[in-house]
Parts: C-alpha cells; structure tokens; sequence
C-alpha cells in the first residue's frame, strides 16, 4: 500500500517567506499549494460579490471573515489532487476559529512550520517583491532580481505591498499569532526565515525528507 501523502502548513509575517518557500517544496514535494491569499486575489479577479467583499479588508490588511475564507480553503482541499498528493497550507488558518473549521472538516497537519523572520527585514522584503503574472513567480528586486529584461518588464506589483499597509498587516499578524501558535506547538517546526532561501529551504527539506521516511515506515510495518 502507498504511504498517507504529506500534509503540512506554514506560516509566519507578511513577507516572511511563506511563497517563496511554498514554490521550493511543491518542486520537490509535489504537494498541492493552496494559499489563501491567492484564492482570494483569484475571486477579486473574478468580479465577484465575494471578492469585492474581501477587497475592502484587504485594503486594510485586516483578517477577511470567515464566511468567505473558511469556505473557500475547505473546496480546495476537498479537491482531488490535494487528496492524493496532499497539500501544502499557506496563509491559513489566521485565528483559532479557522483552525477548528479546518479540524471539523477532518483536515489535520502532519506538521507546522513556523518562518521566523526579524520585523525591521519585512518592510524591505515586502516594497521589493514583484510578482509575474505570466509565470506566478515571486521576485524581489534586490534578493531575487528577475532572470531576463524580458521578465523585468512584465513585473507586477500586489495591491498590499505598500509600507503603509505592511505595517497594517503586522498589526493584525501580531493581534492573532500567539492563538493559532499555541493550537500547533506538539507539530510545530520553528525555521530561520532571515537567511537566503535556499538555506531557509535546506532547514524544510531536511524535516520534510524524515517526515516523509517516517510515514513509508509506518506505511511498511503494517
Ligand atoms: P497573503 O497573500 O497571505 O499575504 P501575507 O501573509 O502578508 O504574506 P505575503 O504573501 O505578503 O508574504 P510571503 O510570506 O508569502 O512572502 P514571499 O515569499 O512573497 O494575504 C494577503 C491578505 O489576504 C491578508 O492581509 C488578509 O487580508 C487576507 N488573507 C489571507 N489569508 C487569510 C486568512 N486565512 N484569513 C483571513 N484573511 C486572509 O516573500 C516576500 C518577498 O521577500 C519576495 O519579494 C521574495 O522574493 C523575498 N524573499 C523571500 N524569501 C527571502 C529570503 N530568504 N531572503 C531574501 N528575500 C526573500
């Protein structure tokens, strides 16, 4: 019999990483990436009444309701190809009910990483990153700077990623951190989010590679 697929969330500050490293393990991993930012950046997109709704908190780099996100994450991971190959869970939850929403759903983490990056590196990472559209990929002008002019030229910036509302989103990140971090710390993984990211990523893929021996093991002895 196959081995249970991995199932895994990461969280940390706005700009602290979670993307970018998200990017490097669905590479190697091949988990489903389902990131509640983005789904709510794809209703935006859309028109939609949800995503005008979810615009405006946003905007103030506040916690979209519940009514919305909750929803939303739960269909993406009902779907079948994060059942099979299992997910990766970025940017949710933010607060301890969208954790127990999740747990009543029957979805649980095999394990919590936990980037921890210095407040005074978040500004600057967050007013240099740029975004392709073409691609997704995530760029930063000074620590990832874009591989062609071609690309350069094609670079978008987020509605959010201003250093108005990064500090808007701090607040907010820090009113409802030490909830969700206390419902996750007998599976957490705490990583140095400051250095570069593949050294960020060397810290997760040694712990993903256990993990992963760990449950073809278990898988083996049954
Ligand atoms: P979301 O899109 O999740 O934004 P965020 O949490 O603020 O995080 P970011 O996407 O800004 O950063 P990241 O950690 O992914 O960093 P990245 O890899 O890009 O949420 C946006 C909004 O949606 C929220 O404010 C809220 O309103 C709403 N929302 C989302 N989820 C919600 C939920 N569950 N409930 C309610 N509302 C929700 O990296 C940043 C930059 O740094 C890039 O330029 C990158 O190239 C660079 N960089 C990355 N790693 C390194 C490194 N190691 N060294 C140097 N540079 C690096």
């Amino acid at each position: 019999s196959k081995a249970e697929p991995l199932r895994i969330m990461i969280s940390g500050a706005p700009a602290s990483g979670k993307g970018t490293q998200c990017e490097l393990i669905t590479q190697k991993y091949d988990l489903v990436h389902v990131a509640a930012g983005d789904l709510l950046r794809a209703e935006i997109a859309s028109g939609s009444e949800n995503g005008k709704r979810a615009r405006a908190y946003m905007d103030k780099g506040q916690l979209v309701p519940d009514e919305i996100v909750v929803m939303m994450v739960k269909e993406r991971l009902l779907q079948p190809d994060s059942q099979e190959k299992g997910w990766l869970l970025d940017g949710y939850p933010r607060s301890s009910s969208q954790a127990i929403a999740l747990k009543e759903f029957g979805f649980e983490p095999d394990l919590f990483i936990l980037l921890d990056v210095p407040e005074e590196i978040l500004v600057d990472r967050v007013v240099g990153r740029r975004l392709d559209p073409v691609t997704g990929k995530i760029y930063h002008l000074k620590y990832s700077p874009p591989e062609t002019p071609e690309i350069a030229a094609r670079l978008t910036q987020r509605f959010d990623d201003t250093e108005e509302k990064v500090k808007l989103r701090l607040h907010t990140h820090h009113q409802n951190v030490e909830a969700v971090l206390s419902l996750y710390e007998d599976i957490t993984l705490k990583v140095d989010g400051s250095v570069t990211k593949d050294d960020v990523f060397a810290q997760i893929d040694g712990a993903l590679a256990k993990l992963l021996e760990k449950k073809r093991a278990t898988t083996e002895s049954l």
